[in-house]
C-alpha cells in the first residue's frame, strides 16, 4: 500500500460552459476539478489551502473513515469551516471498498464547481476486479451549471423557498451540442473491439439523471463502490451521490454515438431543467463516417416504472465477507423523508421549505463541530433523541389529504445515538406533504444493504416478507422511491457523527437530514480518536 498526496488550491477560477464567462470557485484551476486514483489499502493525503472568498469543506463522499471520523468533511458536522486563507490537512485510509466514489465541496452549495472524482482499484496481488479486465477506464462526471452564483442563490432559496433552475446539466464539465452556445462537447475516442469501464458519477446538485449511449448497452459492474453482479441495461439512472461502474465494449459500427444525460424528474407538475448534455463516442477508425453522431432515444422525464426496474433489477456481487447482510437487528426504526413548510419570519413569502425526517427538520449548528461537541461532551449544541417512528401514523402518500398533520415540523438538532457495532436498519417512507419526489439519502461513513423498495405506504407485514436478504446490493445513497419507501440496514462500527441528509442540494439546508452518533466501543482502537491538531476553529 502507498501514501497517495495531493495539494488542492481553492480558488477564483473563470469559466463559460455556455459561452458567458463566470467565475466560480474550483479546485487547482479545473472543472471539474482533478481525479484522485488510490488503490484499496492506500492513505490519503490531501492539504487543502482556501484562496477563495468563502468557507469550504471537502467530502470524501463514500468514503468509510474508520478511525478517521475528523476527516469527513460535512461543515459544522465533523469540522468547522477552513476559512478564507486557512487551510486543513486531510488524511484517511481507503479499506475494504473499491469502484468509483467523489469528493466535494460540502458547505453551502459550492459543490456544483468543487468536485472530482475518486477511483479506488484494486490492491496489487489480489485477484483484480471480478470482471472482464476494461482496457481503459474513464471517469464521467455528469454536473449541473448555473449562470448565476450559487452561494447567492441558496442563500436566496433559503429567504424565499423558490429555487431557480439550472442552465445546464454537463458531461465532464461541458453541455455539449445540443446547447445554443456551448464550450464544447466531451469526446471519447474508443477503438474498435475494446472494453471501457466508464466510471459515472451524479454530481448534479439537484437532479437525478437518465443517462444513455446509442446503440450501445452497458453492463453495470458496481454501485457506489461496491460490486454488483453484471447487469445488462441500455440506460442507468443516477442519483445526486451515487455512482455507476459500466463496461461499454465498442462492438458497433464504426460511427459517432452521442452519449446524454437528461433529468429523471419524479414530482408532478415541477418546473425544471428540461435540456440534455451530450458527449460524442467516436470510433477511431479510418472509415469512421463524417455523418452527425446518432443520438440515443431517452426516456420520458417522468418515467418512474423505467428508474424504479434499474434501481430493484440490481443485485450485489457476494464476494467478500461485507456483502454478508446482518440478519439480527439491534435498532428499528422508521424515517419519514419529505418536505413540509417553515413559517418564517424573514421569508419573502412568509415560509419557506423545511424538509424533514421523523417531522424533525434538522439545523445544523454554527458554534462549534458536533463531532467536537461529542468528543469534548459540550451540551447544547445537539441532543441524543431523534425519534424512532414519526410521532403520528398517517396515510403517508395521499398528496390531498385536508390537513396534514406534518405540514410544520420542528426545528431542532436532534440525533439518534447507537451503541458500537449495533445493526441499524431504517425504513424510510417518502411521504407527499407539500411535494411527493424521490429523495435520494445519503449516510456519511457507511454503505448499506438495500433490502427492499416499493411504492405506497410501508406494510410491515407484507413487504417484510420481500427483503433481500442473500444479496442486495450496497450503496451510500439510496432513492427513496417517489410516493413509496426503501428498507436499509448498516453496521454502526465506526464512533463518530455521520449525517444521514438527502442529497439535493436544495432539500439538505432546509432540514431533511439527521445524524447517527456512533458512541465509543470497549477496545482503544473503538474509540474516537482526538482531533487532529489542524483542525480549523470555527
Ligand atoms: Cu455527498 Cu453529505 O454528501
Amino acid at each position: 500500500c502507498s501514501i497517495v498526496e495531493h495539494t488542492f488550491k481553492v480558488g477564483n477560477l473563470s469559466v463559460s460552459p455556455l459561452c458567458k464567462k463566470r467565475v466560480v470557485v474550483a479546485v487547482n484551476d479545473r472543472f471539474p476539478g482533478p481525479t484522485i486514483r488510490v488503490r484499496e489499502g492506500d492513505t490519503l493525503i490531501v492539504h487543502v489551502i482556501n484562496d477563495s472568498p468563502y468557507n469550504i469543506t471537502i467530502h470524501w463522499h463514500g468514503v468509510f473513515q474508520r478511525g478517521t471520523p475528523w476527516y469527513d468533511g460535512p461543515s459544522y458536522v465533523t469540522q468547522c469551516p477552513i476559512k478564507p486563507g486557512a487551510s486543513f490537512t486531510y488524511k484517511f485510509a481507503l479499506v475494504d471498498q473499491e469502484g468509483t466514489l467523489w469528493w466535494h465541496a460540502h458547505v453551502s452549495w459550492l459543490r456544483a464547481t468543487v468536485y472530482g472524482a475518486l477511483i479506488i482499484r484494486p490492491r496489487i496481488g489480489q485477484s483484480g476486479y471480478p470482471f472482464p479486465k476494461p482496457d481503459k477506464e474513464i471517469p464521467l462526471m455528469l454536473g449541473e451549471w448555473w449562470n448565476a452564483n450559487v452561494v447567492d442563490l441558496e442563500g436566496n432559496f433559503i429567504r424565499t423557498g423558490s429555487a431557480n433552475i439550472s442552465d445546464a446539466f454537463t458531461i465532464n464539465g461541458r453541455p455539449g451540442d445540443l446547447y445554443p452556445c456551448s464550450s464544447g462537447t466531451y469526446k471519447l475516442n474508443v477503438d474498435p473491439g475494446k472494453k471501457y469501464l466508464l466510471r459515472i458519477i451524479n454530481a448534479a446538485l439537484n437532479n437525478q439523471l437518465f443517462f444513455k449511449i446509442a446503440n450501445h448497452n452497458l453492463l453495470v459492474v458496481g454501485v457506489d463502490a461496491s460490486y454488483t453482479n453484471p447487469y445488462k441495461t441500455d440506460v442507468v439512472v443516477v442519483a445526486p451521490g451515487q455512482t455507476v461502474d459500466a463496461l461499454l465494449v465498442a462492438n458497433q459500427p464504426p460511427a459517432s454515438y452521442y452519449m446524454a444525460a437528461r433529468a429523471y424528474i419524479s414530482a408532478p407538475n415541477t418546473t425544471f431543467d428540461s435540456t440534455t448534455a451530450t458527449g460524442i463516442l467516436v470510433y477511431k477508425t479510418p472509415n469512421t463516417t463524417k455523418a452527425s453522431p446518432i443520438m440515443p432515444s431517452l426516456p420520458a422525464f417522468n418515467d418512474t416504472p423505467t428508474a424504479h426496474k434499474y434501481y430493484t433489477d440490481i443485485t450485489g456481487l457476494v464476494s467478500r465477507p461485507k456483502y454478508m447482510v446482518p440478519l439480527n437487528v439491534d435498532v428499528k426504526m422508521f424515517i419519514t423523508v419529505g418536505l413540509g413548510l417553515s413559517p418564517c419570519a424573514q421569508c419573502a413569502r412568509g415560509s419557506g421549505v423545511a424538509g424533514s425526517m421523523n417531522n424533525e427538520s434538522f439545523v445544523i449548528p454554527n458554534k462549534t463541530s458536533m463531532l467536537e461537541a461529542q468528543f469534548y461532551g459540550t451540551s447544547g449544541i445537539f441532543t441524543k433523541d431523534f425519534p424512532d417512528r414519526p410521532p403520528l401514523v398517517f396515510d403517508y402518500t395521499n398528496s390531498s389529504l385536508p390537513t396534514v398533520p406534518f405540514w410544520f415540523p420542528n426545528k431542532s438538532t436532534r440525533t439518534r445515538s447507537v451503541a458500537y457495532n449495533s445493526t441499524v436498519e431504517m425504513v424510510f417512507q417518502n411521504t407527499a406533504i407539500v411535494a411527493v419526489e424521490n429523495h435520494p439519502i445519503h449516510l456519511h461513513g457507511f454503505d448499506f444493504y438495500v433490502l427492499a423498495q416499493g411504492f405506497g405506504n410501508f406494510n410491515e407485514t407484507l413487504d417484510r416478507g420481500k427483503f433481500n436478504l442473500v444479496n442486495p446490493q450496497m450503496r451510500n445513497t439510496i432513492a427513496v422511491p417517489v410516493g413509496g419507501w426503501a428498507v436499509v440496514r448498516f453496521v454502526a462500527n465506526n464512533p463518530g457523527v455521520w449525517l444521514l441528509h438527502c442529497h439535493l442540494d436544495v432539500h439538505l439546508p432546509t432540514g431533511l437530514a439527521t445524524a447517527f452518533v456512533v458512541e465509543n466501543g470497549p477496545t482503544p482502537s473503538s474509540k474516537l480518536p482526538p482531533p487532529p491538531a489542524d483542525l480549523p476553529k470555527c
